[in-house]
């Protein structure tokens, strides 16, 4: 399982040491809300770069933005592997393209009362499928399991067709939220405020990995 821990419950005060403690992820997702698309701020390229000039891990970006087709090219930082646009959100289809332009990786997510026979016709064209286990917005709520569902189905096409995305999940993963995804197909955990509480991160992040 790749683990990507959400910094948007990280204490930005002392970042620095926040990054230190996490630096054995296999991404870092960066959660960017404009206030418009969910009804909340995180932060913005500033942030972004200053985490950059502190690791070298790849970041995986999840833009909750009203027209993600604006943020594309400010958030195309080096080490950015994956951007990830709602299918929910405006030009999506356009910003997809875009980010591939950039020589990016480009992820489709859907927000948990989309279907994913919404974006069947876009799932050969994408590098990653981000499932929403929580309303876009805030870190720290509860998994909700109706995206079990969603991920079985989403392994069941990736075989049957031969397309290749990657299969994320994002809100309320845990040490057992994640097992129950990984057991339908999922390869990518988001991890937000489970690891964030954590006194020893990196062994948490380890442990994930391995179940
Ligand atoms: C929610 C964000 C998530 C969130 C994950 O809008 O996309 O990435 O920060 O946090 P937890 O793991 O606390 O649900
Ligand atoms: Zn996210």
């Amino acid at each position: 399982m790749l683990i990507a821990p959400s910094v948007l419950t990280a204490d930005f005060a002392k970042l620095k040491q926040e990054i230190e403690s996490i630096d054995n992820a296999d991404y870092i997702h960066l959660d960017i809300m404009d206030g418009n698309f969910v009804p909340n701020l995180s932060f913005g390229p500033h942030i972004a770069k200053i985490i950059r000039n502190e690791t070298e891990i790849p970041f995986d970006t999840h833009l909750m933005v009203l027209d993600p087709l604006n943020w594309i090219h400010t958030f195309s930082i080096p080490g950015t592997e994956f951007i990830t646009v709602h299918y929910e959100s405006e030009n999506f289809l356009e910003a997809i393209k875009l980010i591939k332009e950039q020589g990016i990786k480009a992820g489709i997510s859907i927000k948990p009362q989309t279907e994913v026979e919404e974006i069947l016709e876009y799932l050969p064209i994408v590098d990653l499928v981000l499932v929403m286990s929580v309303e876009p917005g805030f870190g720290g709520q509860k998994f909700m399991p109706e995206a079990i569902a969603k991920i079985s189905e989403l392994n069941r096409i990736r075989v049957e067709q031969g397309l290749n995305y990657l299969i994320e999940v994002d809100g309320g993963i845990n040490d057992e939220t994640i097992q129950q995804v990984k057991a339908v197909g999922a390869d990518f955990a988001v991890v937000g405020s489970y690891l964030f509480n954590q006194k020893n991160r990196k062994k948490e992040i380890k442990e994930l990995k391995e179940l």
